[in-house]
């Protein structure tokens, strides 16, 4: 014993040492690979029994004609002009969506006596534009309005039509042909409106 050289002592020192604790790998508990693998099985199974290619059941069944009533008015229609648009697009920024206008700045829709009269003037001032002065529902508006002559027949009947018919107005509607003679009839006039009585003389 005593003959070993150091080194020897030296390394049977480092053999009783203990190894130094490290990580191993250790396998997945049995019932967790069994619960994956039951996962797999019922995701394939869901797969091959869910029906593709047929209307579904699931999700959000809303198609997006439902989703638009507020803009496309209560008759859905993709043939005809739709008045209720044309008044959101052109219209309500000034008039308000609800008809009633701004106080001392955009006259209402709402119970207007323009808007119920008579329809020829109705349509001359959405041909033609209005400036100065306007007495509506007893206030006087002194604004301006550009007239709407760039849209067609159909439009401004449909237009018309509609704020004839909502807010709680209820007026027969305006026919195209109404408009067709009207913007005949007014074709020499160049400059909006400036009073009723332009309105009412129909030129
Ligand atoms: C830029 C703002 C503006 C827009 C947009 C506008 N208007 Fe007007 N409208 C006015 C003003 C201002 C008057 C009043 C003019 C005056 O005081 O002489 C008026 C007057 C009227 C009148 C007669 C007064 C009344 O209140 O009944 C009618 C009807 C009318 N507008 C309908 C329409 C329609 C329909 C549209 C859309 C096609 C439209 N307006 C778009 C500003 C606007």
């Amino acid at each position: 014993m005593n003959n070993k050289s150091n080194e020897t002592k030296y390394n049977e020192q480092i053999q009783r040492e203990k190894m130094d604790p490290a990580e191993g790998m250790r396998p997945l508990p049995w019932i967790f690979t069994m619960l994956l693998g039951a996962m797999a099985m019922w995701g394939g199974f869901y797969i091959v029994i869910t029906p593709s290619g047929v209307h579904t059941e699931y999700g959000d069944q809303r198609t997006v004609s439902l989703l638009r009533p507020a803009v496309e008015g209560a008759v859905p229609s993709s043939t005809s002009v739709n008045g209720k648009q044309i008044f959101i697009g052109k219209c309500s920024a000034c008039h308000q969506a609800t008809g009633l206008g701004l106080p001392g700045v955009f006259p209402p829709l709402a119970g207007s006596e323009w808007v119920k009269g008579d329809p020829v003037s109705l349509t001359n001032i959405l041909l033609h534009g209005i400036e100065g002065e306007l007495k509506v529902n007893e206030v006087t508006y002194k604004g301006a309005m550009p007239g709407w002559s760039s849209l067609s027949d159909g439009e401004i009947a449909a237009v018309t039509s509609y704020i004839r018919s909502d807010w709680g107005n209820n007026e027969p509607v305006i026919d195209e042909g109404l408009v067709k003679r009207q913007r005949d009839m007014t074709k020499a006039r160049s400059a909006p409106y400036k009073n009723a009585e332009e309105i009412k003389s129909g030129t």
